[in-house]
């Protein structure tokens, strides 16, 4: 008998499921690899239109930033987790799909700033349609617009050669920088159908995927515009705590208060909870701004204008964080930035992501800018997508990843991002290399304030009392 181990080529194995995800993104990659990583017997395939994106998950160096991923996505790829741009073949061959391509807010037409925009979606829709030789299972995994299955199914249904769809919601809950924990062990998983015999039966099909490694209890099933809606109500809830906070945050600066006092002593109410309660500059994320406007719109719609107004102000006060930031900066640094260099620490929208979509440091960056400041950006994983936010942007702008290089000679430091490596720098070090006065604007609350202040620094963190050396102390 010989020893040697004989590798079996995939098109050797009879998988049980053939499952395509179309939309290689933050969702469809790691979700995909998730249940390749857990369920050997399916076959899973990605593909995208992108085929730069495809050849990344095909690289070592995946296209996107996220802890755990590699590790997974290494174990799975050729054995039973395939990237390509053949999206054709993808349909054909799969029994489930899974769409998770992107639902940017609509920036032209009726709508315009507020409403999603569906045309990835729709394309994708009738690619399916024009594909397709046998009947499949469709799974929303991208955010959508509450009754966006009836339209799926109207397009579905429109050439009446009688394969038959079912129309499935299963919104994804993961977190960025967190991605991999998130889709291990999920606070839930939600499973949405249209409550017929064949929804149900379909329906169960995704239960049973899920099955694999998610504990029942946590697996809910639900009709399916409960389901769609609920994504965008989840989204919408963990924002408006932080623009909660964050509203309460700046009367803590008229009244010293302090808000990670007033913070823990609300959280510590379990009917309250504590997360989701960090004061900051502000929410930032491909999603959360996104997918209110989205149900906003949705309210307008329906003629429910208070409720859309309600949710709107979630929004407005994360404006308005924004905002006060730059003229915390401004006011503390005697209302003139003009050739003043500023380093900014962090630029992802949060700590361990890569990703700096809707990031409050864009608008920041831009805003100084605007005041003629120098700006220097520092991050750990995300200067590429901080040089493409930024580019073609009038004035003085530098990136620099070594956040000690980058504050040499400036006159402020803002921390942007979360990230650990910010907490255990030599601010010592940092502070003798700065143009005296030098100050640091926490836009994250995450450093030692008192000590920063011991040290020389004018610091104004959020929510809190600022720790000044003039003698004004105002
Ligand atoms: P993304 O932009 O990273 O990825 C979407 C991908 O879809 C892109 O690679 C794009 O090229 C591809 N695509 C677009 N049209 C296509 C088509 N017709 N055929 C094939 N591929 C196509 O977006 P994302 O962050 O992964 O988000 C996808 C969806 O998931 C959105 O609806 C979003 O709201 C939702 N969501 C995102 C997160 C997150 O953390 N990013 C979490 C939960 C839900
Ligand atoms: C968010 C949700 O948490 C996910 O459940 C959801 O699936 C996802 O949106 C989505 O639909 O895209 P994500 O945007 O990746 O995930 O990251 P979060 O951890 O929610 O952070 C969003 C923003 O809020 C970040 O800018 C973060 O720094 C900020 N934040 C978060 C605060 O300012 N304070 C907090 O207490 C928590």
């Amino acid at each position: 008998m010989s020893l040697t181990k004989k590798k079996i080529s995939s098109d050797e194995i009879n998988f049980e499921k053939n499952i395509l995800c179309i939309g290689a993104g933050y969702v469809g990659g790691p979700t995909m690899a998730m249940i390749a990583h857990k369920c050997p017997k399916y076959k899973m395939t990605v593909v995208d239109i992108n085929p730069d994106r495809i050849h990344a998950w095909n690289s070592e160096n995946l296209p996107i930033y996220e802890p755990g991923l590699d590790g997974i996505v290494t174990d799975a790829r050729g054995r039973n987790l395939f990237f390509s741009t053949d999206i054709e073949k993808g349909i054909k061959e799969s029994d489930i799909i899974f769409v998770s391509v992107n639902t940017p807010t609509k920036t032209f037409g009726e709508g315009a700033g507020m409403a999603s925009d569906l045309q990835y979606w729709e394309k994708t829709a009738r690619q399916i349609l024009d594909c397709a030789e046998s009947s499949k299972i469709i799974v929303e995994k991208s955010t959508l617009p509450v009754r966006t299955a009836r339209a799926m199914e109207r397009i579905l249904t429109s050439n009446g050669n009688h394969i038959h769809f079912d129309v499935i919601s299963n919104p994804e809950f993961l977190a960025e920088g967190t991605a991999i924990r998130d889709l291990e062990n999920p606070d839930r998983v939600l499973v949405g159908s249209r409550e017929t015999e064949t929804g149900r039966k379909a329906r169960g099909e995704i239960v049973e995927i899920y099955r694999n490694w998610v504990p029942d209890e946590k697996i809910i099933t639900s009709n399916v515009w409960s389901s769609e809606l609920s994504k965008l109500v989840a989204n919408a809830f963990l924002a408006q705590r932080i623009s909660s906070i964050n509203s309460i945050s700046a009367l803590c600066e008229k009244t010293e208060a302090d808000i990670s006092e007033v913070s823990r002593a609300v959280g510590l109410d379990m009917r309250i909870g504590d997360k989701f309660l960090n004061s900051s500059v502000g929410f930032g994320g491909s999603c959360f701004k996104k997918d209110i406007l989205n149900l906003v719109y949705l309210c307008r719609q329906y003629g429910l204008n208070e409720v859309a107004n309600y949710w709107e102000n979630v929004v407005n006060i994360n404006e308005y964080q924004k905002q006060r930031f730059v003229l915390t900066i401004l006011n503390a640094m005697f209302n003139t930035l003009a050739g003043k260099k500023i380093c900014m620490l962090g630029f992802a929208f949060k700590a361990d992501t890569g990703d700096t979509r809707e990031s409050p440091a864009i608008f920041i960056a831009k805003k100084l800018l605007d005041e003629k400041a120098y700006v220097i950006i520092s991050d750990p994983k995300a200067l590429v997508n901080a040089g493409a936010d930024l580019a073609g942007l009038k004035g003085h702008l530098s990136f620099v990843e070594d956040p000690y290089e980058a504050a040499v000679g400036c006159d402020a430091i803002a921390v942007m991002t979360e990230w650990d490596i910010y907490q255990n720098l030599d601010y010592e070090n940092i502070y003798h290399s700065m143009r005296k006065p030098a100050f640091i604007f926490d836009g994250r609350n995450i450093l030692d304030h008192e000590k920063l202040y011991h040290i020389g620094f004018n610091v104004y963190p959020i929510g809190k009392r600022k720790l000044t050396h003039f003698t004004n102390n105002k």
